[in-house]
C-alpha cells in the first residue's frame, strides 16, 4: 500500500554470544535487518557472533535486507563483508564522515560533560552497507 509501512513491535531480547538464546523462528523471517553500531560494540566476541552471523544469514529468506552503519574500521569491515559474502548475501556500502545534528539533546549529559570536560562527540568517521540475501 503506497504510503504506509506495516512494522511488526514484537521484541526478542537475546544474547549473540549464546546460541541458545536465538533459537526462535520469526525473527529470522523479517525484511529488514539493521546492525547499527552493533558489531563494533560486540566485535571483541567475534568468534561467537560470527556464529549468529552465519545462523541469521543462513536462515533470513531471499530478499531479506541487512543494512549496517558502524564506526570505520577496517577489521570490523571485512568481517562483516567476509560474513554476508559467505553468507549468500550481495550489497554495497561506502565509507564517510558524519556529522551528527547539533540539536540532538545532550543537557541529559552536563554532568559528564562537566567531569570530564569533554564534549559528546558529534563527527566521526562511519562506513555503511546495504546487503540482499540472493
Ligand atoms: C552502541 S549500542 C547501539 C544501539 C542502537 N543500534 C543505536 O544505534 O542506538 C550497541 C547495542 O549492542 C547490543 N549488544 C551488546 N552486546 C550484545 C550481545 N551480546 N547480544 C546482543 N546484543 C548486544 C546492546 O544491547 C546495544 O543495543
Amino acid at each position: 500500500m503506497a504510503g504506509s509501512l506495516p512494522l511488526s513491535k514484537d521484541f526478542r531480547p537475546f544474547d549473540v554470544t549464546n546460541p541458545s538464546t536465538y533459537e526462535f523462528n520469526r525473527p529470522f523471517e523479517s525484511d529488514i535487518f539493521t546492525m547499527i553500531y552493533f558489531l563494533s560494540e560486540v566485535f571483541v566476541h567475534k568468534d561467537a557472533v560470527t556464529r549468529f552471523l552465519k545462523t541469521c544469514f543462513a536462515r533470513m529468506k531471499k530478499g531479506a535486507l541487512l543494512i549496517v552503519i558502524d564506526f570505520k574500521h577496517a577489521d570490523v569491515q571485512s568481517w562483516i563483508d567476509t560474513c554476508a559474502k559467505q553468507g549468500g548475501l550481495e550489497g554495497s556500502g561506502k565509507e564517510e564522515e558524519l556529522v551528527m545534528d547539533t540539536s540532538e539533546q545532550k543537557s541529559i549529559l552536563k554532568r559528564y560533560s562537566d567531569k570530564f570536560n569533554i564534549e559528546p562527540k558529534i563527527r566521526s568517521q562511519v562506513f555503511y552497507r546495504l546487503f540482499r540475501k540472493t
